[in-house]
């Protein structure tokens, strides 16, 4: 397998001795992961082997919400998310996603390990559009997954969810929608359950988060295809830490009622020391 891999990489015009040592490593990464199917063995300079962002080829977002709903029955919610779209990019694009260990992220179920704190679904999706679109500088082409993060966690909230209806779904009973209002697990799943009366353990329950994984999945490869296609515009808009001088949500009152508080202001600059008088 190694050697009709290197016998490949050598008819790419990259020699043995390089492949083998790992020099001219961009290159030799390049190539491997062109041909697909190996993690790149290639040593950068200050000596990781990281390589990012990674080839992203469009996907139907119908297949992706499908593939979503049905990996929520085995691994949950973020990972459902991340599986539905690292699964048909290993087909596509192959390389570096053959390695990538999807199962790992089952952490993010129930807002990570039971906890409600951001639900999977999201969470999910921005681990993808981070992987795929890459470190934030330098910029390409003005887009970073920062954005796409922000606007997908503001779509989530506002989304009378869940949207996506799967094909043969598991509970075939008409499902309540409910907005969150909020990106946090714990919101998004009790409001549910309050309109639906039904409890966590409740089959509806669980075909509603997994049709919410389902719903995200869609939407993250909505905007992914937009962002590839260039036609990608960031249109999130809420920065809550320039705003209101702290991280958070722009349900404010969801938590504090009418009594938001405010945060601490940042001190007036401090007038600069007198320097030093100089020695003649
Ligand atoms: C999910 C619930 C929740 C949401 C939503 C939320 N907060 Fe908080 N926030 C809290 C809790 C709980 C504390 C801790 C309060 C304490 O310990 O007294 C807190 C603390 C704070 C603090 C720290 C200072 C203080 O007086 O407690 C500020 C400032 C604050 N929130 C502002 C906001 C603003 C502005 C928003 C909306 C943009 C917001 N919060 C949204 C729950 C929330």
């Amino acid at each position: 397998m190694e050697e009709k891999l290197v016998k490949e990489i050598e008819q790419e015009g990259v020699s043995r001795r390089q492949v083998l040592a790992g020099t001219g490593a961009l290159a030799a990464g390049a190539i491997l992961s062109h041909v697909g199917g190996l993690i790149s063995p290639a040593v950068a300079k200050d000596g990781t082997t990281e390589q990012w962002p990674w080839p992203y080829e469009k996907l139907d977002p119908e297949k992706t919400a499908q593939l979503a709903y049905e990996e929520w029955y085995r691994v949950f919610c973020g990972a459902a998310v991340i599986s539905s779209i690292f699964s048909q990019l290993r087909e596509k694009v192959g390389g570096p996603y053959n390695s990538f260990p999807i199962d790992s992220f089952i952490y993010l179920e129930g807002g990570q390990a039971g906890w409600g704190t951001i639900c999977g679904a999201p969470a999910g999706a921005n681990m993808v559009f981070n992987l795929i679109i890459g470190p934030r500088k330098p910029l390409t082409d003005n887009t970073t997954a920062h954005e796409m993060c922000i606007d997908i966690m503001e779509w989530y909230s506002k989304a009378n969810m869940p949207i996506y209806m799967p094909k043969n779904p598991k509970v075939t009973a008409e499902l309540p929608h409910t907005v969150s209002n909020s990106p946090l697990c714990h919101l998004s799943v009790g409001r549910w359950m309050k309109a639906a009366n039904k409890p966590l353990a409740s089959p509806e329950r669980k075909d509603r988060c997994a049709r919410v994984a389902a719903s995200t999945a869609y939407r993250a490869v909505e905007l992914l295809n937009d962002w590839k296609d260039g036609k990608y515009k960031a249109t999130g808009e809420f920065n809550c830490g320039k705003i209101h001088g702290i991280t958070g949500q722009q349900n404010c009152n969801d938590c504090h009622g009418a009594n938001i508080p405010e945060a601490p202001k940042a001190p007036p600059e401090a007038p600069k020391a007198p320097e030093a008088p100089k020695k003649a």
